[in-house]
């Protein structure tokens, strides 16, 4: 069967990183072939060699009957390959058709000028928009429409581009399970008209329902490929772990007694803009306090408020007993709080600074008097603090000297998570802390997590993964339309309760 691309022995070396070694992989028209593999195993740089940002040090790659030893940005695009990062890359500030045609708007002359033209434009954007099914008008503001909607507009974009082979790097991470749905409809109707997928997700379900061949990668090498027909979800894991994972051997959760000391309290706290309200909670000692709901119901920005990262304009906090006045996102930290925030490309870290130097900011701001790095800086002291997470968090990098937006997508994750774990806090925050990172990683993560809460400190979770709640916390918080919609206790939460107080009933 002819391939719409073949790639032959791709090895990417990295300054001290192999990042892949002699992988082979190739797509068939109409298919999605997963590319699957714990963080750091090669995934994105694989397809980054396809969108022409990454230049292989070896290996061939066969398209259109021709051979390439690398490809440029251009090459790709004329070789129709379109590829959907995570973080889009859809600009707000255009409307849907513009950002179809960026770089390529169609002109007409008008009395001697040129003018772009619009009604071409806008009805050429229509038809794209009406093939996956995106309900929109072309000149609608992509400012105005959702993280899903946006994703819809690249796909668009890529079909306008008359791409034959779209890659999606974990393109499911910031979507609802409807709006996931939705993503597997358009899919769906690309495969039939023989586009190829090359699709990348750590959600094993999610694989089983939308893939026809799986390309397992670990450490940079290749293991195996298959198809997804003869393979169960848990047939995945071993091939792409190689050891045993603890997931299910959660740290012991201690008896969480009413009258356990609360460690943490917001009353009746409202966003100035609105979208929290009326929200009181607690968190006792030795719990973990989920919060759950659809993306968009205000989990985010309630913890945003708390934080002290957007203004509130009623509310009061109180940490151990004590009322906690909290002005700004330094303020927080500095009485004991701590948020590891969900937009990680945004607020999560420095785009100059090595892994120890990521890893000591949170502890020199606390240090620190005035809100600045002004704290004595102890590189020894702080290498040590970065190697030891690194160390906890089973971080895959070459060293505490390695650039964190060198690491892969997972990795960065986990350093940011490490940075705050670094700095003693009272209450920690994680806002969808496992957004991009592989199972043996995220049983990690909840192992660390209920230690800390054992250990006296009061951990809260949002997520917008309902196993994931179910499996961590102790008492779960569902959020709807930007107030607190239900509470459930461990025993009885169910994912049909959660999602029972997620939607609205009318
Ligand atoms: N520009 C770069 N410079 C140095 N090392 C890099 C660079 N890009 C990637 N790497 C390294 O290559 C390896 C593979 O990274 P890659 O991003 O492909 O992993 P991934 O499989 O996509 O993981 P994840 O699931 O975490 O996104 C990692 O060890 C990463 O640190
Ligand atoms: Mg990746």
């Amino acid at each position: 069967m002819e391939y719409l691309v073949e790639m032959k022995n791709m090895t990417m070396k990295f300054p001290g990183v192999v990042a892949l070694n002699k992988v082979s992989f190739n797509l068939r028209p109409g298919e999605v072939h997963v590319l699957l593999g714990e963080n750091g195993a090669g995934k994105s740089t694989l397809v980054k060699m396809l969108s022409g940002i990454n230049k292989p040090t070896e290996g061939e790659i066969v398209i259109g009957g021709k051979t390439y030893s690398s490809l440029t940005p251009k090459e790709s695009a004329e070789n129709k390959i379109a590829i959907i990062y995570q973080e889009l890359s859809v600009v707000d500030e255009l409307t849907i058709a513009e950002n179809l045609y960026v770089g390529k708007l169609p002109y007409k002359k008008l009395a001697g000028l040129k003018l772009v033209d619009y009604k071409y434009m806008n009805g050429e954007a229509k038809k794209y928009m009406d093939e996956i099914g995106l309900k929109k008008s072309p000149s609608t503001l992509v400012q105005d429409i959702s993280i899903s909607e946006k994703q819809q507009v690249e796909i668009a974009k890529a079909l306008a581009a008359k791409a034959r082979i779209i890659i999606m790097d974990e393109p499911t991470s910031s979507l609802s399970i409807e709006e996931t749905e939705e993503l597997f409809r358009i899919i769906r109707r690309l495969k039939e008209n023989g586009i190829g997928i090359i699709y990348i997700s750590h959600k094993l379900k999610e694989i089983k329902e939308i893939g026809d061949r799986v390309t397992v990668l670990k450490d940079g090498g290749y293991v195996d490929t298959k198809d997804v027909e003869d393979l169960e979800v848990e047939d995945l894991i071993p091939m792409m772990v190689g050891r045993k994972i603890t997931g299910d051997h959660l740290g012991d959760r201690e008896q969480i007694e009413k009258d356990n000391e609360v460690i943490f309290k917001v009353e009746n706290l409202t966003r100035r803009d609105k979208t929290a309200r009326n929200i009181s909670f607690e968190v006792r000692k030795g719990e973990i306090l989920g919060f759950g709901g659809l993306i968009g119901a205000g989990r985010s920005e309630c913890m945003e408020g708390i934080f002290g990262a957007k203004p509130i304009s009623s509310g009061k906090i109180y940490l151990r007993g004590r009322e906690i006045k909290i002005k700004n996102t330094y303020s927080a930290l500095k009485q004991g709080i701590a948020m590891v925030t969900e937009n990680r490309r945004e607020t999560g870290f420095f785009q100059n600074f090595n892994i120890w130097k990521e890893t000591s900011v949170t502890t020199n701001l606390k240090k620190s008097k005035a809100g600045g790095l002004t704290g004595l800086l102890n590189e020894k002291a702080e290498r040590e603090i970065a190697e030891e997470e690194v160390r906890t968090l089973n971080t895959k990098c070459s060293g505490v000297d390695q650039m964190t937006v060198n690491l892969s997508g997972g990795n960065q994750q986990k350093v940011i998570i490490g940075k705050w774990l670094a700095v003693d806090s009272d209450v920690f925050i994680f806002d969808e802390p496992t957004k991009g990172i592989d199972v043996g990683a995220k049983a990690e993560i909840y192992n660390i997590m209920r230690e800390m809460a054992n250990a006296g400190k009061a951990i809260i979770v949002v997520s917008s993964e309902m196993p994931e709640l179910l499996k961590t916390c102790d008492r779960i918080i569902v959020f709807r339309n930007g107030e607190i919609s239900g509470i459930l206790n461990s025993e009885e939460a169910t994912e049909e309760k959660i999602m029972f107080a997620a939607v609205a009933v009318d």
